[in-house]
């Protein structure tokens, strides 16, 4: 920050020196895709802790649900050699930044703060490169959510399915009383995103881990695969014809206005019914997907930094980090974005019902070994690999009719792709 020094000479009292702050504090840049109005509101929290440290934030949004384009916009930023000071970047992806030597080592922060004590082991392991932490944590989002207007059921008089045996017969009453079955966006995140919940329901966390995770050729031609193929093209019939490009969002709002019964996805969704002053357990519920009751999967965002020349940026990025962890931060962004706080030690008595419940089953699953990280938002498998995997099954999801047969060798085929 600089100081302007001014002269001001008045009689008697000879010459004053005062300093008035210019307009240079340091500008922090952060790439991310928060821009839905739940995630807009989450981002601001961020920005004003930011600004009260005397820093500029720049805001470097990418609209575009999942990250995809930000990520392209991150890559040709970095190319060129001038990289924002942080970005939303996650799971595996950070060892594949790690290995190009452009991130900034945050350890001094990490270090005092002892974020070794404050994070589950598993989240600490992911944020560090060679042994040092490279990215701070924001939050844990879980994905086998389904979002339920129970007014819409309730007027349809079906059952909140809890398997996928049961989803057609609500699916079908529904329909019969004029409202659509489940709200969806054609968008190949999306329709990842369904698919990893069919496949968790469909064959529960070991077989999901097999498939998903280490992805082993036996359990990607599997029955079990085959048969939650068969659930997922099943589903074309409950979504309505104006689902293409329509973002998840605007998906939600569907939920949200009684149009549409249910919607598959992360708890990001709460962010919309928060922001839109909805109540979980009066106008809407948060309720496992189909099958997946006693798994987890997991979401984390983090904020990776970049290298940077300017001392002051550097020393910003150890301030954005060190306020990423404040547990007065964790409980602002948390309770606008849907998601519970990373740190273990936080009291979640001003969340509601399903944080609390996402907090509990986190741990219930996490003992039982049935806590997963989510494919479809970069948790599980290098990038190239998930993205060849999406592409197999939203070319499926939108190809009525086509071969299940196929799909298994495609999805077997692209699960290879590093
Ligand atoms: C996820 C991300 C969430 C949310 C969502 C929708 O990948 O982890 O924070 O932004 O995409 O854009």
């Amino acid at each position: 920050m600089k100081f302007k020094m001014r002269a001001l000479c008045a009689g008697a009292l000879g010459c004053l020196l005062f300093g008035s702050v210019a307009a240079h504090a340091t500008n922090i840049e952060v790439l991310h895709w928060w821009t839905s109005g739940g995630e807009a509101k989450a981002a601001a929290q961020l920005k004003s802790i930011m600004e009260s440290k005397g820093y500029t934030w720049k805001d470097f949004a990418v609209a575009g649900g999942g990250g995809e384009n930000a990520m392209t916009v991150l890559k040709t930023r970095v190319v060129s050699g001038d990289p924002p000071a942080a970005a939303q970047i996650k799971g595996p992806s950070i060892q594949e930044w790690g290995a190009e030597g452009v991130l900034a080592d945050l350890s001094p922060v990490a270090n005092v703060e002892k974020w070794d004590r404050m994070l589950p082991e598993v989240v600490a392991d992911v944020m560090k490169y060679d042994g040092h932490y490279v990215a701070v944590p924001v939050n844990v989002h879980r994905v086998n959510w389904m979002w339920i207007n129970p007014a819409v059921f309730k007027a349809a008089g079906a059952d909140v399915p809890r398997t996928w045996d049961e989803f057609p017969e609500a699916a079908k009453k529904i329909r019969a009383a004029g409202y659509i079955p489940l709200a969806h966006g054609g968008q190949p995140w999306q329709d990842f995103t369904v698919f990893e919940s069919v496949v968790l329901g469909v064959g529960g966390a070991d077989f999901y881990r097999q498939a998903m995770v280490k992805l082993d050729q036996k359990a990607l031609h599997s029955d079990t695969m085959r048969h939650a193929f068969e659930v997922f093209g099943s589903l074309r019939a409950d979504i309505d014809p104006d689902a293409p490009n329509r973002d998840w969002n605007q998906a939600t709002a569907m939920v949200i206005n009684g149009k549409a019964a249910m919607q598959l996805m992360g708890d990001w969704a709460k962010g919309e019914f928060t922001q839109a002053g909805k109540m979980p357990g009066k106008d809407y519920e948060c309720v496992a997907a189909p099958g997946s009751q006693n798994a987890f999967t997991f979401n984390i965002d983090s904020l990776v930094m970049f290298q940077q020349n300017d001392a002051n940026v550097t020393k910003g990025q150890h301030a954005l980090a060190s306020a990423v962890l404040s547990p007065a931060f964790q409980k602002v962004f948390n309770l606008a974005k849907g998601s519970i706080p990373v740190r273990t030690d936080m009291d979640l008595s001003d969340f509601d019902a399903c944080a609390r419940k996402s907090a509990r089953d986190f741990q219930a699953a996490a003992k039982a070994g049935t806590l997963v990280p989510s494919i479809a938002h970069q948790m599980a498998v290098p990038a190239a690999t998930a993205g060849a995997m999406q592409d197999v099954v939203t070319q499926f999801f939108n190809a009525p009719g086509a071969s299940v047969d196929n799909v298994l060798d495609r999805l077997a085929q692209a699960a290879r792709i590093q």
